[in-house]
């Protein structure tokens, strides 16, 4: 059955410790730690600013999260390398398995939309620059209405927009958060555990399905 398919970005589709590569050039074997570190702090930025009601949009995030993190680690860059770091993000690389699984999914006749934190323009900047974006009907951020997920209103604002139930959409991430935070307005959801450790926050919701590679995708939604 032609499902809806939400594909959370980062992380996801897009493989935010590729940045590690540019790091690595400058600062050695710490640029996988520094990558990570910079990661979960923009992430911390947007829970953060979700509760006080102080939404900057991701680009913000993710440039604050950078400059605290390089202070925090004692990685000293010089303001054009901030600057090719910022710029790096925005064309970071989509994991190998993603393409063909994409294809097989259109095939099927399944509707795909990205679903991102990042604003409209940098998600379909970053997407074109992985040769991803015409696989998708269209890129849903939550910077249209101003809040970060897993607020509820995002989920709620995806499937106004798709114009979907929630029991006919799915979320498709590998954020145990998001996936958490579609569940609890009524989608299904699938977790890529691309890590395949099977850590899941305990909170008492459980994904529909798990995956560990996209091409399992296609065969979990025909199982429903
Ligand atoms: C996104 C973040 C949560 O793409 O990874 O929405």
């Amino acid at each position: 059955m032609r499902q809806t398919l939400a594909f959370d970005i980062y992380g996801t589709l897009i493989d935010t410790q590729g940045i590690a590569a540019t790091l690595e050039g400058w600062i050695g074997e710490r640029a996988p730690v520094v990558a990570r570190a910079w990661r979960e702090k923009q992430l911390e930025y947007t829970f953060r600013r979700g509760l006080m009601g102080a939404y900057a949009d991701f680009d913000t995030c993710t440039e604050q999260a950078l400059r605290y993190c390089c202070e925090a680690l004692g990685v000293a860059l010089e303001p054009e390398q901030e600057a090719e770091l910022l710029r790096r993000y925005r064309q970071l690389p989509a994991f190998p398995d993603v393409p063909p699984a994409l294809d097989g999914l259109r095939a099927d006749g399944h509707r795909l939309f990205a679903f991102s934190n990042g604003t409209k323009e940098t998600v379909s900047g970053l997407l074109r620059h992985a040769g991803l974006e015409d696989r998708f009907e269209d890129v849903v951020s939550v910077d249209e209405i101003g809040c970060f997920k897993p607020d509820p209103r995002v989920y709620r604002h995806f499937l106004q927009r798709a114009n979907v139930l929630p029991v006919d959409a799915w979320l498709i991430s590998g954020n145990p958060f998001d996936v958490i935070g579609a569940q609890a307005v009524g989608m299904r959801t699938a977790w890529f555990d691309r890590a395949g450790r099977g850590l899941f926050d305990p909170w008492g919701y459980e994904p529909s399905g798990t995956i560990q590679g996209m091409g399992e995708l296609a065969g979990m939604l025909e199982r429903g």
